[in-house]
């Protein structure tokens, strides 16, 4: 809209922008509720959802009289009748996939007229099944990996959810919007990159078809079986270092968790022997330093525990206790003689 041909100020072009889309709503409106008032029919129920196989049952009623009313269909079509006001569309097993029925009526006065009923012929799934995408055996932290659902022989594809769960938790979820009424194949594919809180996680799929109020309740589901994952982690310690006071009860404690588990050496100016165990008693060794280092084939990762003798302590308690027993009895010694002297002045 240019400014020069349209010389409105924003506030009236706001309004006039107003009553241009009321005036448009009005217009649907009365289109959709005129052209379904022109036809004196009434389906019940207005809209179907069937089974591909099952049975399906609709009136067409009037309260007009007419000619002759009917209905029309590639399955299950009624003649077309002169002394009834109600006919009923009926199909006890429903094989077509694209079937479009309607009713039609003859009024005394007036034209010939049709309301269409929608149905909508569903199939679930059968079978839905979950696999790695070029991969097999373990998977390995940080790395991304695809997995694949594959949901086989369901219609209408429209209606279609397809929902990725890591236990119980939803991950994902997928939709389509083709409009093929015939069965069909869909493969869904979900990138992952797991990590160690993962091994041993269970991802799986499940195939919904959502077909609204009229369809079965709840929706049909359909799950896949689940995908076990192992995921393989390299060791990786809480803390690198650990002081530690020899004590009977006290360990020094390397273990960690990694897949797979991890192998264990020391090393320490004190150890003569190769020690391939996770964890070491406090009273067996000597003061000083010890390095642990776990390994496994992705990696390692070393934590240095310092220990520290009892005996030190003990040593260094000794030495305090004297310094203050010495610096009390300087104390008392020069308080007294501070006395003894202003005595000795009067
Ligand atoms: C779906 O897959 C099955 C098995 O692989 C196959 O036999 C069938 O023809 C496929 N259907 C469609 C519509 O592609």
């Amino acid at each position: 809209m240019q400014k020069g041909t349209f010389p409105l100020t924003t506030s009236s072009r706001v309004t006039y922008m107003r009553l241009m889309l009321l005036g448009f709503i009005f217009l649907c409106f009365s289109l959709l509720t005129g052209a379904e008032a022109e036809c004196p029919l009434q389906l019940d129920p207005q809209r179907v959802v069937v089974r591909h196989g099952g049975s399906v049952e609709v009136n067409c009623n009037t309260s007009v009289a007419h000619k002759g009313m009917g209905w029309e269909a590639s399955e299950g079509g009624v003649p077309m009748t002169r002394n009834q006001n109600l006919i009923t569309w009926r199909v006890s097993e429903l094989t077509e996939w694209d079937i479009n029925p309607f009713c039609y009526i003859n009024p005394v006065d007036g034209n010939q007229c049709v309301v269409k009923l929608p149905v909508t012929v569903y199939k679930t799934p059968d079978s839905v099944s979950i696999s790695t995408v070029n991969h097999r055996g373990p998977m390995i932290e940080g790395q991304q990996y695809e997995l694949q659902c594959d949901v086989h022989d369901v219609a209408p594809v429209q209606y279609l959810t397809v929902k990725w769960y890591k236990g119980q938790t939803l991950l994902h979820q997928t939709t389509f919007t083709d409009t093929i009424e015939t069965p069909v194949n869909k493969t869904v594919t979900l990138l992952i990159r797991p990590d160690r809180a993962d091994d041993g996680a269970q991802y799986w799929c499940e195939a919904e078809l959502d077909l609204g109020a009229e369809g079965p309740q709840p929706p049909p589901k359909n799950s896949s079986e689940p995908l076990n994952v192992e995921v393989y982690y390299k060791p990786r310690h809480f803390s690198s270092t650990e002081t530690i006071i020899i004590d009977n009860k006290v360990m020094l404690d390397c273990t960690v968790k990694a897949n797979p588990a991890p192998d264990y050496t020391w090393s320490s100016d004190d150890l003569k022997e190769e020690i391939s165990s996770s964890v070491l008693k406090s009273s067996e060794l000597s003061p000083g330093n010890y390095t642990c280092t776990a390994t496994n084939i992705l990696g390692s990762d070393s934590k240095v525990f310092i220990l520290k003798s009892t005996e030190r302590t003990t040593f260094w308690a000794i030495v305090l206790t004297g310094v203050v027993v010495a610096v009390v009895l300087i104390f008392a010694y020069l308080i007294f003689k501070f006395k003894f002297s202003k005595n000795s002045l009067i």
